[in-house]
């Protein structure tokens, strides 16, 4: 017997870790928890799961249709966004294609492409920011997807407007550009791209969203792609029957409609991503411009030498040597006492005067 070797050399996820007692501020996740109204759908649907969930995810489907005024073929909803991009993969790249992206960004592209035996290409982050010239570069006639993180996990910055569109402008048909819009729901700029006009502009453009991060439901597994119904409908054939489960569906649903949870969500991230950043500032530990739910600033030190005494005292950050980058942390900003407990606690550990 022997392993494929696309999948040995597969290097394991490094998920955000978890320590008992500690604050989980590692993985990008709702510190205000699920919507209550999510909660409660998923709770009045337990009494069905002897049932198979409905496989077309149609009651979804049809609110994420009105949410983005597209029609529902425009929707393939996944068990979370990675595997949408595993869906994705499976459709449209085959061994000796390849896909283009940064190096220091989500890893589940790399993931999917390596998983159908494909190749990645990966360009070097420019100052923390995507470089979209240099991922031009690479594109060429086995080219068939590009994997755009916007904000990009795990720097938080972001691509404009103007930029997206002029990169999209202009590509060969060959291929489909995804842009990952898993954190896009925190992002304020005045020129953060509108991805609903992009879509109605661009045909090759597939957008991603999911349940995880501002809906909080990150362990129902729920995401989504929505784009050309050509694309969306070749990667749903690759779809396991079934694959989002009953509870998954109704939390959704509920989740959307709660605009109580999302606007409170929304002001604490707001509140505190200000907040943080002035901090870390004043601290010198170089924030990078964060559109997110969290921020990349620098220990000065592999993250790994501090890592643990950090969760000790209560808090758990992002050793993100995983992503290339082993003196930096990613932090989920957390409720200000969160804040204030890694603020002290770096201030204790980097000898600080803040
Ligand atoms: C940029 C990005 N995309 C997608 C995901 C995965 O989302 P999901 O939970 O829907 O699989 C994450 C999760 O951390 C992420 O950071």
């Amino acid at each position: 017997m022997k392993l494929k070797d696309n999948i040995a050399s597969m290097e394991a996820y490094a998920p955000g870790k978890s320590v008992p007692g500690a604050v989980k501020l590692s993985s990008n996740e709702n510190p205000l928890g699920p919507s209550p109204a999510a909660i409660q759908a998923a709770s009045d649907v337990l009494n069905g799961i002897h049932r198979y969930p409905d496989g077309a995810a149609t009651a979804l489907k049809s609110a994420l249709s009105k949410q983005w005024d597209l029609p529902e073929e425009h929707f393939l909803v996944a068990n979370g966004s990675d595997e949408v991009f595993a869906l994705l993969a499976a459709a449209w790249i085959s061994p000796g294609e390849n896909a283009v992206s940064c190096r220091e960004t989500f890893s589940q592209y790399r993931y999917a492409v390596h998983l159908f035996n494909a190749q990645m290409r990966e360009v070097s982050l420019t100052h923390g920011h995507f470089d979209l010239e240099a991922i031009g570069k690479q594109i060429d006639e086995n080219t068939r997807i590009v994997f755009l993180c916007n904000p990009n996990n795990p720097t938080g910055t972001y691509k404009n407007h103007k930029e997206i569109e002029r990169f999209l402008t202009g590509l060969p048909s060959h291929l489909f550009v995804v842009l990952d819009e898993a954190y896009a729901e925190f992002a304020q700029a005045p020129d953060f791209p509108d991805s609903q006009s992009l879509l109605k502009q661009f045909p090759n453009l597939i957008v991603t969203r999911t349940f995880s991060k501002l809906y909080g439901l990150a362990g129902l597994r729920v995401g989504y792609a929505v784009g050309d119904p050509q694309i969306i409908q070749g990667a749903a054939r690759a779809a396991m029957p079934f694959n989002v489960n009953n509870l998954a569906q109704a939390a959704a649903l509920a989740a959307l409609t709660d605009e109580a949870h999302r606007k409170a969500t929304l002001e604490l991230v707001e509140c505190e991503r200000e907040y943080m950043t002035r901090e870390l500032e004043k601290r010198r530990l170089c924030p990078l411009p964060s559109q997110a739910n969290f921020v990349c600033f620098s220990l000065k030190q592999p993250v790994a030498n501090l890592w643990s005494q950090i969760a000790d005292r209560g808090i758990v950050l992002r050793d993100l040597a995983s992503f290339g980058l082993p003196e930096m942390a990613r932090y989920t900003y957390g409720t200000r006492n969160d804040n204030n407990r890694l603020l002290s606690i770096l201030d204790e550990l980097l000898g600080l005067e803040s």
